[in-house]
């Protein structure tokens, strides 16, 4: 990468860093999307495309309050997931009228923020997703420093087919953008591309973009006709307005149909993946993990094949995530394993292990050291450090203590038609294979259920019911003895 100098520039006007406002467009449909859904919602690694947009724009320092987004086709469902993401100035662009339309629909909003003069706008487009706020930010150090009328990114594309090309003169100065449906024949092999990332000063745009002349074939006002106009002005005042600057063509990959969708999909992914094994996650097959851009996981983790970590994932150290896990917002403490299961909206402690073939649904702590283990279903429950259930069960809505022993085949009855009621198992329970705990029903410390029991009161601490209904037969006496004890 490599930022490309320009002419010397004359004009020197005071800049401020934080002078700096953003238009985002989101307004069109995407029709080569062929979706009812507008195409800035589309997931890219789980997440409206738009998202990680506007992310990279928050980590410049810019915030939601200067970020203008226009939204169109389906403007409140695209509003709905941006104000999600902060207090974004929202603006309508009733109809499609083009680009350069869109970024007039946002002067209004705009300007009425402080100090616009002065301030440079930085637009960018919902359907591009993939820049990174490093290269954001080097645009607008550069375009703070030359201060030129418009600073626009450029780069070299193997397939050009479909973007703006950037036209050179024969010094290899800035010309203009040309469109590829006006493309003459031999300018269709030009690969230098305009990706639509631009950093205008404030003034000049908006009183440019009214000057913008509609293009015949398509009916609409080309943002990109702004910088050869910049140049005209440069005639007369013989300032240099225009910088380009180049980067990646992988940064701006611009999304119009699914197969591009796809693409940036890999783009972002391996991105990810990229990030996490620089940090020290081992990732033992990259071909078939996926991880959202917001999971965190700490060093000399392993995550194995085919895993999926899907939306804010935090993972500690020492874990051993897969082969075929699946995490959704999960929490996972230190030295875990999650072998072939399913986690979601939950908390694992230090040192749990799980699975093969468990799931852990939403609403779960897991202290220290607990071990579910062949099809365990755990759903809105607290179990307690070192508690067992190693195959084939169900507890839901339930606490268990410590050290708790869940025999196979034992189900939490939670619910009866109409509630989800609660069950409390104290610490040191044995709980009996093929258990049935009808809820609501507690448990107390030491009580232990026989094989088969379908246990619908309560058990004091130290009993030992069996049958159907089940039945205390044994209380721990004082002394230590067992006493016999009838109902
Ligand atoms: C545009 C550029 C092209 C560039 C390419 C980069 C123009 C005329 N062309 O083409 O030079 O190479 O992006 O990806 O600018 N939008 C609105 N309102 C409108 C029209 C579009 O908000 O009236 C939004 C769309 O939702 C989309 C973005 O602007 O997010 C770009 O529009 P799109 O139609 O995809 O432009 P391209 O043909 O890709
Ligand atoms: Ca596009």
């Amino acid at each position: 990468m490599y930022i490309e100098a320009n002419d010397k520039i004359v004009e020197h006007i005071p800049l401020d860093p934080a002078n700096i406002v953003v238009v985002i467009l989101a307004a069109g449909k995407g029709t080569r999307m062929r979706s009812k859904l507008p195409k800035v919602l589309h997931p890219l690694l789980g997440e409206p495309m738009i998202c990680h947009l506007l992310r990279a724009v928050r980590h410049t320092g810019i915030p939601p309050e200067r970020t203008a987004i226009v939204v169109g086709y389906s403007g409140e469902e695209v509003a709905n997931v941006v104000k999600k993401q902060g207090n974004y100035l929202i603006v309508n662009q009733d109809e499609q009228l083009g680009t350069g339309h869109a970024v007039k629909c946002a002067e209004d909003a705009l300007t009425k923020l402080e100090e616009t003069d002065t301030a440079h706008v930085l637009v960018l487009l919902g359907d591009g997703p993939l820049v990174k706020s490093h290269t954001l930010n080097r645009l607008i150090q550069s375009h703070l420093t030359s201060n030129p009328l418009v600073t626009l990114v450029t780069t070299e594309a193997e397939n050009p087919y479909g973007y703006g090309r950037i036209i050179r003169d024969g010094k290899g100065r800035f010309s203009q953008i040309i469109e590829e449906a006006e493309l003459l024949p031999q300018q269709r092999n030009l690969k230098e591309i305009n990706p639509s990332l631009y950093l205008f000063r404030g003034k000049w745009l908006w009183e440019n973009l009214k000057r913008l002349e509609k293009h015949p074939a398509k009916g609409e006002y080309y943002l990109t006709d702004l910088p050869a106009m910049a140049l005209k002005t440069n005639e007369v005042d013989k300032l240099h307005p225009v910088q380009t600057m180049k980067t990646d063509f992988e940064e701006v990959l611009g999304i119009n149909d699914r197969v591009q969708l796809a693409e940036a999909n890999v783009i972002l992914r391996y991105r990810v993946l990229r990030h996490h094994m620089l940090n020290g996650v081992t990732i033992v097959d990259t071909a078939s993990t996926y991880i959202s851009a917001t999971a965190r996981i700490a060093a000399d983790t392993i995550i194995e094949p085919n895993t999926h970590i899907k939306g804010n994932c935090i993972i500690k150290q020492g874990c051993v995530i897969g082969p075929n896990a699946i995490l959704v917002e999960a929490n996972i403490g230190e030295n875990c394993v999650i072998n072939a299961s399913m986690v979601e909206n939950s908390t694992l402690k230090n040192n749990v292990s799980i699975g093969p073939f468990s799931h852990v649904r939403p609403g779960c702590i897991l202290e220290e050291g607990v071990y579910l283990g062949n099809f365990a279903e755990v759903s809105r429950s607290h179990i307690g450090a070192n508690s067992k259930q190693s195959h084939f069960s169900f507890i839901g809505d339930a606490t268990l203590g410590k050290e708790v022993n869940v025999g196979a085949g034992t189900i939490t009855a939670n619910y009866d038609g109409k509630n989800k009621n609660k069950t409390v198992i104290g610490d040191n329970v044995f709980i009996g294979s093929d258990s049935i705990l009808r809820a609501p029903l507690t448990l107390g410390n030491d009580a232990i259920t026989g094989a088969g029991s379908v246990v619908t009161k309560n058990v004091e601490s130290g009993v030992t019911v069996v049958g159907m209904p089940a039945r205390p037969i044994r209380r721990k006496s004082v002394n230590g003895n067992s006493e016999n004890k009838e109902e």
